[in-house]
């Protein structure tokens, strides 16, 4: 099959979400902290009326009817998450319901978990089998989203929810670019799910940003060696990429992993007159690199239009939603597509950094060959965005007790109002005395 890539995409964020000035207040930290310490503006939330799998079903119901697809098209559905309800049952098996109904069990693939880094898998995956002897023509649907839920203190502004359906196959617009995709991955306390009683992760905040941008390192120059060996241009660098899409926990990483970017073009190529005020800098180690600020004032500084052209695109939409974990990274590319016209992307390259904590990380990049016009006009994100309603911090607070107390539990009808569901949303109507979930759709 030629040009395999995105077809399609559907995304689902919460009816609800808190601004993040009023958070600043509420938390009783310094105004700024959040909206520009953090580059966030608001925070998507839900309570106890949906869970990973109702979200799921949301999207993907929502990505066959938007894109008019037979169900009997589908040939694999693979889904990416870390929200885990069921250590044994995989988050796909009930996605199956909306194809069962149609005559379709056929359907390969099941869940990859690790952190924010499953949709990225499950990506790999549904391309891998498109372009292998197992394909059998049909589609494949990637699922990736989370519930980003932080116990109170300094990650719970980084919270979050939302989940990105893709469609996959050949002859897409935005086609996967072969032979480039590079890998690091290594043991790392980070970010963990060590407590199964609880939602929340064990998170190192600082110890993570750095396991973040290391990654980043290593898959970016892995990537740019292997598009020097493709291209023939030892030179690569920034300037041979179009677009940047990076796993967003908050904006202000995203910002300063392009600046890294920067700092690895710089280091693979020093003498570059463009780089001349910079020459100082190469004398810092690379594992002083890391934590040191004059690297990283001097990158963001030199970054700092490029910023605006090259990642804020795909920056707006996790800004205005939170994390999203698994789905974060698909999320900025929705947000990319969104955000700038059909024509302007033509025959540009866009670099995508997946990033799980624990930890796993991928850097791929795709071509864009059609218009995506369409898929803009199908996701409607601004407008979806701006029609959300907003919440007060203590509605917030609310909302993560109420699940705080009710995580895991059986024989349960949730609280939670079912004005916060929108029409065609799916959520859960009772979950009996053997734990199992059924859900209703509004
Ligand atoms: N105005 C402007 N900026 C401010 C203000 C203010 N009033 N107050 C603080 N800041 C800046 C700080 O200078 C700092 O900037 P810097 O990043 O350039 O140093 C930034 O805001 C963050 O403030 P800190 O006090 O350094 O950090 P904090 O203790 O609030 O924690 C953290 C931030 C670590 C990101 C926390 O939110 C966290 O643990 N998040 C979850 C972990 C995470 O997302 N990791 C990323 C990779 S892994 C993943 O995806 C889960």
């Amino acid at each position: 099959p030629k040009n395999v890539g995105i077809l399609g995409m559907e995304m689902y964020f919460p009816s609800r979400c808190v601004d993040q000035t009023e958070m600043e207040a509420f938390d009783g930290v310094s105004a700024g902290k959040y909206t520009i310490g953090l580059g966030q503006q608001k925070m998507a939330f839900i309570d106890d009326r949906e869970d990973i799998q109702s979200i799921c079903l949301t999207a993907v119901q929502k990505l066959m009817e938007t894109y008019k697809i037979s169900y009997n098209d589908i040939g694999r559905l693979e889904v990416g998450t870390e929200t885990i309800i069921d250590k044994s049952k995989a988050v796909k098996t009930v996605l199956m319901t909306l194809f069962a109904e149609h005559g379709n069990t056929e359907i390969e693939g099941i869940d990859t978990t690790n952190a924010c880094y499953g949709g990225a898998n499950a990506f790999f995956n549904a391309v891998n089998w498109v372009e292998s002897s197992s394909w059998d023509g049909r589609y494949a649907i990637v699922v990736a989203g989370d519930l980003a839920l932080y116990a109170s203190g300094a990650a719970r502004p980084t919270s979050g929810a939302g989940v990105v359906a893709v469609l996959i196959g050949e002859n897409a617009p935005i086609v996967v670019e072969r032979g480039l995709r590079s890998t690091h991955m290594e043991h790392a306390y980070d970010f963990y799910k060590p407590d199964m009683h609880s939602e929340y992760p064990i998170v190192d905040g600082k110890f993570s940003n750095t396991c973040y941008i290391r990654a980043f390192d290593s898959c970016y120059n892995r990537y740019m060696n292997r598009l020097a060996a493709q291209s023939g241009n030892e030179k690569v660098s920034m300037e041979d990429v179009d677009y940047v899409v990076c796993h967003s926990p908050y904006a202000k990483l995203v910002n300063k992993s392009f600046a890294r970017a920067a700092y690895n073009d710089f280091v693979r190529d020093p003498e570059n007159p463009k780089f001349a005020d910079f020459k100082q800098l190469a004398e810092i180690s690379y594992a002083d690199s890391l934590e040191n600020r004059d690297i990283e004032k001097a990158f963001m500084g030199y970054t700092k239009e490029s910023y605006n052209t090259k990642i804020g695109p795909a920056a707006f939409v996790p800004k205005h939603i939170g994390n999203m974990y698994a789905g974060a990274v698909w999320a900025g590319m929705a947000s990319l597509i969104s955000e700038v016209p059909s024509e302007q992307l033509q025959n540009k390259r866009v670099l995508l950094y997946a990033y799980g904590s624990g930890l796993a990380a991928s850097m791929i990049s795709f071509k864009i060959v059609g218009n995506t016009d369409d898929i803009k006009a199908k996701l409607n994100l601004r407008e979806r965005l701006s029609k959300r309603t907003a919440s007060k911090p203590e509605e917030f607070a609310e909302a993560m007790a109420i699940r705080e107390k009710t995580h895991n539990v059986k024989d349960y009808n949730p609280i939670g109002s079912l004005d916060h569901i929108a029409s065609g949303v799916y959520y859960i109507d009772t979950i009996d005395d053997k734990w199992r979930r059924f859900y209703k759709r509004k």
